[in-house]
């Protein structure tokens, strides 16, 4: 079976290297000196201060909601994996959802701005598939209405808008190690945040709120990343550069191979980009279902990354409402229903990426 993606793997030898650091450390989680030294590392890689790692994405993204005091309405997209919505429910907000534009697939400023209400606290935007999100008019709006903006930046290691880390911009960033994803620690994730005091912070939230053996501050939770996680970042930080060079030769291949056919691709505006998942949008919703059995028939798994829509999730259906309807959701719906992921990941050889594109042209 040929997935969606496959882990990024280091060399072995090498993570035995740290292994044995860990072994003659004896010592494997609590902020560590391999977790140490990874947020000194990614904070040079990323062109940012203050990286906090995280045990993972989402718990990244629930500290940061917490650390920041957000309450009531949050606006978002309906476009993007669970965690993000759910992450919102889980700490206790409202998302209230915005469209997205046809061509980025981002939440579109215009829509972020007329759902505004007094209720309203933040923005959480997604860069979808790492491609940056319409930043100058988010910032714009956050600032006219008072309202933090946070970026789930979950797919967006090493892009940059404008030549600048997508992480520099907002309020707060969060990112996602996860095994899928361009630059993994296993699981994992970390938020880069602009305030100092909301730093301080979450590093104290991400353990269990304990300042001092007899001081805990704040009640915490366990989201601390471990040895052996930082151990793979540490390792796959080397070979990122590499990794990312060959998804871009891949996504340029499926490009050339694809023009000519029906099927349009997502408008990269990333001054530079990590070519983390290959979108392809069909013209049809019944193209992209016959192109999706026939691809699995042949043992290729492509995704249809975003579908469902989050607003389609059951615990939403409860309340009977039709949230696309309610909130305008016309493009979202359209881009959920048309959208399909195709594998990509730095093994992937040419000649498979024929065979998915033959399928493709034998689905039409
Ligand atoms: C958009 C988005 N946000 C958040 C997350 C959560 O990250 P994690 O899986 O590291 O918890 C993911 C993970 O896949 C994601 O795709």
């Amino acid at each position: 079976m040929i997935n969606v993606t496959k882990s990024d793997l280091p060399n072995l030898e090498l993570y035995i290297e740290y292994l044995k650091k860990i072994w003659s450390n004896n010592w494997l989680t609590n902020d560590g000196e391999l977790v140490q030294l990874l947020e000194k590392k990614l904070e040079e890689y990323l062109g940012v201060q203050n990286v906090v790692l995280t045990s993972n994405g989402t718990l990244a993204l629930q500290l940061t909601l917490r650390a920041m005091e957000i309450k009531g309405e949050v606006i978002t997209t309906p476009f993007t994996f669970a965690a993000t919505t759910n992450a919102l429910v889980w700490e206790g907000l409202t998302p209230v959802f915005a469209d997205i534009n046809p061509e980025t697939y981002n939440i579109d400023p215009k829509a972020v701005e007329e759902k505004i209400a007094d209720k309203t606290t933040a923005i959480l935007a997604v860069h979808v598939y790492g491609n940056p999100c319409y930043i100058e008019e988010l910032q714009t709006i956050a600032r006219r209405y008072n309202l933090r903006l946070i970026y789930d930046a979950a797919h967006a290691f090493g892009v940059e808008y404008a030549v600048k880390p997508i992480a520099s911009f907002g309020d707060a960033s969060i990112l996602s190690f996860h095994a899928t994803k361009v630059f993994n620690t296993i699981e994992g994730g970390a938020i880069v945040a602009r305030d100092s005091a909301i730093v301080d912070k979450l590093k104290l939230m991400r353990n269990h709120g304990i300042r001092s053996e007899t001081e805990v501050v704040l009640p915490g939770i366990n989201a601390k990343m471990n040895e052996f996680q930082a151990a793979m970042g540490l390792c796959n930080l080397e070979s990122v550069n590499k990794s990312i060079a060959s998804r871009k030769a891949l996504y340029e291949h499926y490009v050339e191979r694809l023009s000519g056919s029906p099927v349009t691709f997502q408008k990269i505006v990333a001054s530079k980009y990590n070519y983390s998942y290959m979108p392809v949008l069909f013209e049809t919703r019944t193209q992209r279902d016959a192109a999706y059995s026939q691809l699995i028939a042949n043992g290729i798994k492509p995704r249809k990354y975003f579908f469902p829509l989050t607003v389609d999730f059951n615990y939403f259906k409860k309340t009977g409402e039709d949230l696309t309807k309610k909130y305008g959701l016309i493009n979202a719906r359209q881009i959920a229903d048309r959208i399909l992921c195709l594998p990509i990941y730095p093994s992937l050889d040419i000649s498979t990426i024929g065979k998915i594109v033959s399928h493709i042209y034998h689905a039409f």
